[in-house]
């Protein structure tokens, strides 16, 4: 029965149970009023929703005629009433979900109203919930953005989903994929509602994923299950949690020392794996005691390390850069920058004098240490390896005794007379490339030793001195030099000891020590002696001395002091000698020879003949050369018998001098006409009378004199006893003082010759000296008041001869003493010498 009444789908069993139900109660209590139906939703139109005749136990003509139909408050219908079939139909679509939304129980309530009789029933045709909808999110995405920071436990509401169904068709749950780093956890609400939240449940990392997409799949119960998701993007927001890294822990970089500045040396980099300023690294220098921060700079954005000041390998090889890195979250990192200096050439070697000499003896040994040279590179390497030299040519070498330690030592001998100076140059230079060098000059004096003795200009000397000289004349001069250098080099002149003729050398000549002249000490006499020689010691004022001699021949020249003198015919005082000519001589006839002789030499000895002065100049003739007497025309009775012949004899000196001979001449046949003249000569006798009556006169004359002069050297004599009295008590050397008339007495104009001496005397005799003065010099006394001073006496020789108190004086009187016994009658004019 049953089974017929429900007309419904098979499916719905249940439902046809409550229908059973209802109808069961309709039909205990009174007729059935109320049937009910149950009908899932979305059935299709016209689908059998209940059998209303059936169940309500109507016949289909009372529909029919009961105009039967549907009775609903609302306007919309969604049940149709067929009466033809008594069947209540599916009239249009039955959304569950749009009639009672949420409502678990949703129904459709509606009356059937019948006519005649009039009668309703009411019927409720339930609607049950098919899963016809999927739960569905609101939106597609959920965005969130979360920081890797964020802390494991972190909750992030999701929305939730809706489904429409109820019940077991509502949403069941939902589902997280992938499931890394967040759950879900889902609290049930007091309406029943499930909140839904994401749950990290593992830190999240940017560094690794900086993005994560989820998929949310919210399920209901139904079946089929049905499903909705929402995509959920995260964006992992960076947090400060790497540190940079620098990417070696150490770097090593080279630089060349005198980089400029700004000379970028390495360039560090460090990473930080964070974002944006988190990763915003800053570099710095951490060194803090060196001097690293002074020398270098890091560009702290890219972290160029450059040079901020010059940089010197001597002073530093090597340096050590601690570095910083360090992002704006204050996380940092270090590494440490080794850079190495290298060296460039930019030291010159410098050369210390440790000590030195500045003198040097020329007689030093070899290999004497001159100077010590201490050497020094900064430079490293070849750039500090040092050579030294010595400019070349030079007696000294270099020796390297360490290293970087010389000597400079002799090499050879010294000799201050070729090189008395040296400027040695010391040149260092490094094998850098370029090579640097620097040099020191040292100047060298060589002192002297007296090792070079004087030498002579020439090897031998020849002087020549014109005879009659005045004593004290010079007459030439040596000269000898000595190589050394000061006091061994100042020569002193010594006449060595010698003798010539037997008289000591030096009282011919003297040697000035100083200058070398050499004076004639006397008056030379050619006739007596022609030359001599003698040697010149020149020694110089070394310790000890060194010395050399020379000889030196002084030859004598012949001065015409000498007339010639006439040997015949000889010249007698009182007889007449006469030649004899015959009458009858030739024309040629050689009457007689003058003979004459001449004790100069040379040209002064060159004598010419010549008439000076004849009775009969035509007659005779005198040999120029030979001085012989010859007739030059025939004699005639007419010539005189006595002929008198002037023969003047010349020699060739210069002025030349000349003597005169009378050679009378008798022209006779024989010696009575001779007679016969004779008185002719003595007429000559009454001549020589007056001659002898002269002679006595100057006899009386001279003894006059020379009474006079006995009675004023008397005179002198006591004044000048008297006057040695007060010298007495002073130092001064005695000094003969003649009163200044006393020489004019005896020396007015009688002498031929005035020898003129200027005698100097002083308290050193070693080096007194003589000048000789002037012919007509002034007799002067000149007397020096101080006890040192020099006495200067300007006198006549004769009158030093008065007092021969020194050696040269009592020499010229001894020669001229012997000069006068040999040839006084040669020399007239010297007589005087000997009064
Ligand atoms: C050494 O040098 C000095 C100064 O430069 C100079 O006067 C002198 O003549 C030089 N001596 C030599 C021997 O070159
Ligand atoms: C003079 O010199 C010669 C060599 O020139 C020497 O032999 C001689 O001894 C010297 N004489 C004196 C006196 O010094």
């Amino acid at each position: 029965m049953c089974d017929k009444e429900f007309t419904g789908t098979s499916s719905d069993k249940t439902m046809n149970r409550q229908v059973l139900f209802f109808i069961f109660l309709f039909w205990i209590q009174t007729a059935v009023t109320q049937v009910s139906y149950s009908i899932p939703e979305e059935m299709p139109k016209g689908s059998l929703v209940g059998n209303i005749v059936q169940d309500l136990g109507l016949e289909i003509k009372r529909l029919i005629a009961g105009k039967a139909r549907i009775y609903s408050r609302s306007s919309e219908e969604y049940v149709e009433l067929n009466r033809e079939r008594g069947v209540l139909l599916v009239k249009k679509r039955i959304d569950r979900e749009a009639l009672c939304t949420e409502t678990a129980l949703c129904a459709l309530h509606f009356q059937i109203i019948l006519e005649n009789p009039m009668e309703f029933y009411s019927v409720t045709v339930q609607i049950t919930d098919i899963n016809d909808n999927s739960p569905a999110f609101e939106k597609n995405e959920m965005k969130f953005r979360i920081s890797e920071s964020a802390a494991t436990g972190a909750k992030f509401v999701l929305e939730r989903a809706v489904d429409l169904d109820v019940g077991i068709n509502d949403l069941q749950g939902y589902v997280l994929k992938p499931t890394d780093h967040f759950g879900l956890k889902v609290h049930s609400n007091t309406n029943g509602n499930k909140n839904v939240e994401m749950v990290l449940q593992k830190p999240l990392d940017r560094e690794k994923q900086d993005q994560i997409s989820l998929v949310l799949t919210a399920v209901d119960g139904g079946e089929p299950q049905m499903s909705g998701t929402m995509l959920i993007v995260i964006t992992v927001l960076d947090a400060n949690d790497n540190a940079p890294v620098f990417t070696q822990q150490t770097y090593k970089a080279t630089v060349i020392e005198n980089s400029p500045k700004g000379t970028v040396v390495a360039t560090v980099t460090a990473s930080d794996a964070d974002q944006g300023s988190n990763s915003k690294l800053t570099y710095s220098i951490t060194n803090t005691l060196d001097n690293i921060r002074r020398l270098f700079q890091v560009n702290n954005e890219n972290g160029q390390i450059s040079l901020t000041d010059d940089i010197d390998f001597e002073k530093s090889r090597h340096f050590q850069i601690n570095l910083l890195a360090s992002d704006e979250g204050g996380l940092t990192d270090s590494c440490k920058l080794i850079v190495d200096v290298q060296d460039i050439n930019d030291n010159k070697p410098g050369i210390n004098i440790m000590s030195k000499s500045n003198v040097i003896s020329e007689d030093a040994k070899l290999s004497t240490v001159v100077t010590m040279i201490n050497i020094e590179d900064l430079d490293s390497g070849e750039n500090g390896n040092v050579e030294c030299f010595i400019n070349e040519n030079i007696p000294f070498i270099l020796k390297s005794s360490t290293n970087h330690f010389y000597s400079l030592v002799t090499d050879s001998d010294l000799d201050r007379e070729k090189a008395s100076e040296y400027n040695i140059t010391v040149t260092c230079s490094d094998e850098g490339v370029p090579s640097l060098s620097s040099s020191v000059t040292l100047t060298l004096q060589i002192s002297d030793v007296n090792d070079n003795s004087p030498v002579f200009e020439r090897s031998s000397y020849e002087a020549y001195i014109v005879e009659n000289n005045t004593p004290g004349l010079s007459i030439f001069t040596v000269k000898a030099t000595d190589a050394d250098w000061n006091q061994n080099a100042r020569v002193a002149y010594i006449l060595e000891d010698s003798s010539v003729n037997g008289v000591p050398v030096s009282s011919y000549v003297s040697v000035s020590a100083d200058s070398g002249v050499i004076h004639a000490v006397r008056s030379f006499d050619y006739e007596q002696i022609k030359d001599f020689q003698f040697r010149i010691k020149a020694q110089d004022g070394g310790s000890p001395p060194l010395s050399s001699n020379v000889t030196v021949k002084i030859l004598i020249q012949d001065q015409n002091d000498n007339p010639p003198q006439v040997l015949y015919p000889v010249q007698t005082g009182g007889s007449v000698v006469a030649e004899m000519v015959p009458r009858s001589a030739d024309v040629g006839y050689l009457v007689t020879k003058v003979v004459a002789v001449d004790v100069d030499s040379g040209q002064n000895a060159w004598l010419s003949y010549k008439l000076q002065k004849a009775t009969d100049r035509a007659l005779f003739e005198v040999g120029l050369q030979n001085g012989e007497i010859r007739t030059i025309r025939q004699v005639t009775d007419k010539d005189a018998v006595k002929q008198r012949l002037n023969v003047i004899v010349e020699d060739n000196g210069q002025p030349s001098r000349s003597a005169t001979v009378i050679v009378n001449v008798l022209v006779a046949d024989s010696f009575p006409d001779v007679l016969s003249e004779f008185t002719d000569f003595t007429h000559d006798k009454e001549y020589n009378d007056n001659l002898t009556f002269y002679l006595v006169l100057a006899l009386a004359v001279v003894s006059f004199l020379f009474i006079t002069c006995l009675v004023v050297i008397i005179s002198v004599k006591i004044y000048r006893w008297r006057q040695s009295r007060i010298l007495y008590h002073s130092s001064l050397p005695v000094i003969p003082y003649y009163p200044p008339r006393y020489s004019d007495t005896l020396g007015t104009g009688t002498l031929p010759h005035v020898y003129n001496y200027e005698v100097c005397r002083t308290t050193d005799s070693r080096k007194s000296d003589c000048k000789f003065g002037t012919v007509g010099s002034q007799n002067v006394l000149i007397m020096d008041p101080s006890s040192t001073g020099t006495m200067q006496r300007i006198q006549s020789e004769k009158n030093i001869l008065d007092e021969p108190d020194s050696p040269l004086e009592m020499e010229l009187g001894r020669q001229r003493s012997a000069n006068a016994g040999e040839d006084g009658y040669l020399n007239r004019e010297r007589k005087y010498f000997y009064i």
